[in-house]
């Protein structure tokens, strides 16, 4: 459904996206990374709304940039900002929309997926008065008035509360039962973990890891070891674990072994002087891998060089 091969897109010096390939089946497919990786980039080139400066994408064999009309005409995109008019009813707003692509009978189809959003008996009120859950559900419902193949969601369940989310994801869920290829981008680890099909990690514009969310997680050790522990941590010298990175006083280990490895972790940071509050080990989260293949923050800097170090000590 969706074809990206080394999509390239520079704003001046700034490398947004750099030599992205992905293969979008019939699939809800997440994209994630932090801030400022490129997610939104990737989202609007793919919705023929900005120009790649390197590099092709094709939505149902269409490229995006020859034939934009045939790709937009298989596509809807929900973007991360609301895009809907307030001052007008839902059903106002649905209407917009299907005039706009000429849908024919447009009266049946717009209350048809304001029926399919749980939107039908607050359809004639302004959306100024709906609630977040309300706005996107009414963004969905207008995406998919013209029965598109493909549905591109920018952040589709952001600031929204857990019932709310739960909902839009039960609705994204059934989309994709009704063969609607799904690419979305998300913060949210938990959700990507348990709804998407394929997950891609994005980082300073590149792809860091691109798989199923088991594989994923089995791809790092077999257990995390969580340490909250106060003083300057020196580094691991042990070949049981491997540093994966900490913020707050957490340091995270990822070891074969947990429970084996955790006396002679405890006893190397005890004698680097530092004072342990408390240690948890459980299983690989997609969290955990995000942290694990994304660089870390500035204020993590001081431990990227552990990180370096270990690993080199790993391959040697
Ligand atoms: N029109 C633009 N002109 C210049 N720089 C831009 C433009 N659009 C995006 N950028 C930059 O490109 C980078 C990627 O931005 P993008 O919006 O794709 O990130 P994102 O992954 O969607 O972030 P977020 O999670 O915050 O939504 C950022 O550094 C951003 O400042
Ligand atoms: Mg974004």
């Amino acid at each position: 459904m969706i074809e990206v091969n080394n999509l390239t897109k520079r704003f001046g010096d700034l490398c947004a996206v750099d030599h992205v390939n992905l293969h979008v089946e019939n699939e809800v497919f997440g994209l994630l990374g932090p801030n400022g990786a490129g997610k939104s980039t990737i989202v609007r080139i793919l919705a023929t709304l900005l120009r790649p400066t390197e590099g092709t994408a094709r939505i149902c064999g269409y490229d995006v940039v020859k034939d934009p009309q045939k790709a937009r005409s298989m596509i809807s995109y929900v973007p991360q900002e609301m895009a809907l008019d307030i001052k007008l009813t839902g059903r106002e707003n649905v209407l917009l929309y299907a005039k706009l692509y000429g849908i024919p009978d447009r009266s049946r189809k717009v209350d048809e997926v304001l029926e399919v959003m749980e939107l039908s008996d607050r359809s004639g009120d302004l959306v100024r008065t709906y609630s977040g859950g309300m706005r996107r559900r009414l963004e969905l419902a207008q995406a998919l008035v013209h029965e598109p193949e493909v549905l591109f969601l920018d952040e589709p369940t952001l600031g929204l509360d857990v019932a709310a989310r739960r909902r839009i994801w039960r609705h994204i869920s059934s989309l994709r039962e009704h063969g609607i290829a799904i690419f979305m981008t998300t913060h949210y680890m938990e959700e990507a973990d348990e709804y998407c099909d394929t997950v891609a990690i994005i980082d300073h514009g590149k792809i860091v890891a691109l798989d199923t969310p088991k594989s994923l997680k089995s791809s790092l050790r077999q257990d995390v070891i969580t340490i909250n522990a106060t003083g300057a941590f020196k580094g691991s010298d042990l070949d049981s674990v491997i540093f994966s990175g900490g913020d707050d006083g957490e340091l995270r280990f990822l070891a074969d072994h947990g429970e084996s490895a955790l006396p002679e972790l405890s006893r190397e940071l005890l004698q680097q002087g530092m004072t342990i509050n408390s240690i948890a080990v459980r299983k690989p989260t997609l969290d955990d891998v995000f942290m694990d293949r994304v660089t870390t923050s500035e204020d993590d800097s001081a431990f990227d060089s552990y990180k370096f170090r270990t690993m080199l000590r790993r391959r040697r």
